[in-house]
């Protein structure tokens, strides 16, 4: 099935208010695919109002609803801001804030159950893609993250691809998007089928039209391209 491809940036830890500029003149550009942008909880609030038609996100939810958690952003919190979606289980996370597959799913469930549409991040270390465990070890990450209901987008990042200007081969993201279509379907039955699965990791204007074209890509998750509209909308131009 061609599902509609779904361009999302991350802006990471990066962005002012003086950068809002780039948001603006990315949601201003034509698309044909759905472009989303995932910021800094500090800017959500101030990018909804700059573009109020625009898929403003966050990168990271907590589990809980409200409470002792000091520093943390719930979902109900994302959306007050302005939010339609939000990051789980990025790598960085998983890796920096020891998240736990147990956790991404926690995270997942309340930000579905807020109303958020989610993106959920899964991806092998370079130790394991050369052990050749990539495939079996993404595939049981998935398993273990997925919420009861379907998620909106998976995204597949192989952590060594992440910022590092490597990719993997076509056959591989082909390989492997095959393999977590499966665990969608297995999850979810026909809505499985739905779940759009991005590519993640050093994606680019030069390389994006050859991503979209491998079976079973339906989109991208962006990180360093994302920061500007130069860098970012010839990857939204690319998924048209
Ligand atoms: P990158 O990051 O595009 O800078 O490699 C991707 C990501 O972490 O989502």
């Amino acid at each position: 099935m061609a599902l509609k491809k779904l361009v999302a940036g991350n802006w990471k830890m990066n962005g002012l208010a003086a950068d809002l500029g780039q948001l603006v003149e990315i949601a201003r550009a034509p698309a044909e695919c759905d472009v989303a942008l995932c910021l800094p909880a500090t800017l959500i609030e101030r990018a909804s109002r700059a573009a109020p038609n625009f898929a403003v996100g966050g990168q990271d939810v907590h589990a809980s609803a409200s409470g002792a958690h000091t520093g943390c952003v719930s979902a109900a919190m994302l959306q007050d801001a302005g939010a339609r979606l939000t990051i789980v289980g990025h790598s960085e996370r998983r890796e920096a804030q020891h998240e736990s597959d147990a956790d991404v799913r926690a995270k997942a469930s309340a930000a579905l159950d807020a109303g958020l549409e989610v993106i959920l991040c899964v991806g092998e270390s370079l130790a394991v893609r050369e052990a050749g465990a990539a495939v079996a070890t993404v595939s049981a990450q998935l398993d273990a993250s997925l919420p009861d209901r379907p998620v909106t987008a998976v995204a597949y990042e192989p952590i060594w691809a992440i910022g590092t200007g490597r990719i993997p081969t076509m056959d591989d993201i082909a390989a492997m998007h095959a393999a977590l279509r499966e665990r969608l379907v297995a999850a979810y039955g026909e809505a499985g089928g739905a779940v759009r699965l991005l590519y993640g990791g050093s994606v680019k204007g030069s390389n994006a039209a050859e991503i979209f074209a491998v079976p079973d890509v339906d989109g991208a998750l962006v990180g360093g391209a994302s920061l500007t509209a130069a860098d970012f909308l010839p990857i939204v131009a690319a998924a048209n």
